[in-house]
């Protein structure tokens, strides 16, 4: 399995996330995730970075832990495109419930796209179970599952 460095992320970090970004349909807007890294932005927002070990440590994948009352919410998980199915996705899930669970989080919540097969695949395989469907949630009218999963989360749970 390839061992990336994770790190929290800065707003220094935004281009590489930008280019992470880049080709999806529906990711955030840049001036949303400026304003999450600021300083002073006083957002409940942690971003999570996995690094390549390279002297260049190009970013090659994020995550974005946020909260909802006692429960950790993720609110993005992305990989590069060229560096999928190498476990940077799990690596990061980890390392965000290491955080949820330092913020005192008990749970992690999080919505997907009913079509995401990837996502779920990879959330099954962490002990995330589906808890209901949001109809319609996404702006194109595609729905969300909500799944949750107990902290801390374990990694290779087959479905
Ligand atoms: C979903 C995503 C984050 C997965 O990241 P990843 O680094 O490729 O995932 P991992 O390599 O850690 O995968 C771990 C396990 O998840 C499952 N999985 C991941 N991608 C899969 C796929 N395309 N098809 C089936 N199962 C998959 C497998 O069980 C995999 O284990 P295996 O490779 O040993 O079979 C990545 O595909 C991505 O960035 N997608 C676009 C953004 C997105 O959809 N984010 C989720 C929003 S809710």
């Amino acid at each position: 399995m390839f061992v990336p460095e994770i790190n929290f992320l800065t707003l220094n970090d935004l281009p590489g996330i930008l280019r992470i970004n880049a080709g999806l349909s529906w990711s955030w807007p840049e001036e949303v995730i400026k304003s999450d890294l600021g300083q002073d932005s006083g957002t409940e927002t942690t971003y999570i970075g996995a690094f390549a070990t390279t002297p260049e440590a190009p970013l090659l994948g994020y995550a974005v832990l946020g909260r909802e009352k006692r429960s950790g919410v993720l609110m993005a998980l992305l990989v590069d495109k060229h560096f999928h199915r190498k476990g940077i996705g799990s690596q990061l899930l980890l390392a965000v419930s290491d955080c949820a669970e330092y913020l005192n989080m008990r749970r992690l919540m999080l919505r997907v796209r009913k079509s995401n097969i990837a996502a779920i695949a990879l959330y099954s395989s962490m002990k995330f179970k589906s808890e209901k469907i949001r109809q319609g949630y996404y702006s194109n009218g595609e729905d969300a599952i909500v799944m949750s999963a107990k902290l801390p989360l374990v990694q290779g749970v087959r479905p």
